[in-house]
């Protein structure tokens, strides 16, 4: 494969292992992290072992990061994995707000602000996790995000979860205490959305969950190794240009919303 891919928190976890499998396969991969010294060290591991590995700096919780990130760059780009995430510890106002900022704003910003550099078969993959299945909210909550109706009414949703649970409301409205869940319950709405806005111009986007991975986030307990969970990334990165577009996979196959 050729061309340019970019892959967001490729300091450790399973960005790193997706951008290492993108430079076996040929791509110039920037590895784009907000430690700065933690993605030089590791591009220059990749580049020692044959790769072409860039390490950039990208804060996604800031929006002037994501800016100064896009504006840097000035080639196409043929795969966006939208890695980066956060699973914090703790229930409160402000752990909602970090991850939504993170995990949904900056997920989804990162791949706003590069839209200019997509061309036609060109993938999009937003890593989610099957905390954000439909199924596991309650009817009325569900309802708020399933359809999608348009990015307002997802925007409009996290800020009644935000409120509610800085005053101490969201469970009597039927929201969960996870403020990871909905963030990803959120993302997959908007990849949802995403793809059917980008389709015209053939650029594909999937929202993937590569299982319960040992990595920080997934723990030592986990069942999966970081290839595995990475493979799953990976075959959405990877897609024919004709692939599928706006789905929910799983190492390859579909799950439920
Ligand atoms: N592991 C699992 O079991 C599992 C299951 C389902 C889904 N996922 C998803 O898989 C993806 C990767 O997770 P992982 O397991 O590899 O977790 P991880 O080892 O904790 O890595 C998370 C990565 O995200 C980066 N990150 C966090 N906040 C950031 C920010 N504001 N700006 C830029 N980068 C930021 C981290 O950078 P720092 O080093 O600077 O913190 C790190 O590189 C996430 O989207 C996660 O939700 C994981």
């Amino acid at each position: 494969m050729s061309g340019t891919a970019i892959v967001t928190g490729g300091n450790r976890g399973l960005g790193l292992e997706v951008a290492a499998r993108l430079a076996e396969r040929g791509l110039r991969v920037i590895l784009a992290a907000r430690d700065r010294a933690a993605a030089e060290a590791e591009a220059a591991r990749l580049r020692a072992a044959g790769g072409a590995v860039e390490a950039r700096t990208l804060d996604v919780a800031d929006a002037a990061s994501i800016a100064r990130f896009a504006a840097e760059l000035a080639e196409p780009i043929e795969i966006l994995v939208s890695n980066a995430a956060v699973a914090l510890d703790g229930f409160d106002a402000r752990v909602v707000a970090q991850t939504l900022a993170i995990n949904y704003t900056g997920a989804t910003g990162v791949v706003d602000a590069l839209v200019p550099r997509l061309g036609r078969g060109s993938k999009v993959v937003l890593v989610s996790s099957a905390m954000g299945e439909l199924d596991n909210l309650r009817p009325a909550i569900r309802a708020r995000f399933d359809p999608p109706r348009d990015r307002a009414s997802i925007s409009a949703a996290l800020a009644d979860f935000a409120a509610r649970v800085a005053d101490g409301t969201h469970a009597a409205a039927g929201w969960p205490s996870s403020a990871y869940s909905i963030s990803k319950v959120a993302l997959n709405a908007w990849t949802r959305l995403a793809a059917v806005e980008l389709a015209p111009r053939g650029i594909l986007v999937n929202a993937v969950c590569p299982g319960w991975v040992q990595t920080r986030m997934g723990g030592r307990g986990a069942p999966r190794t970081i290839a595995e969970g990475g493979a799953s990334i990976l075959w959405a990165a990877t897609l024919p240009a004709d692939g599928p577009t706006g789905g929910f996979f799983r190492d390859g196959a579909p799950v439920a919303w």
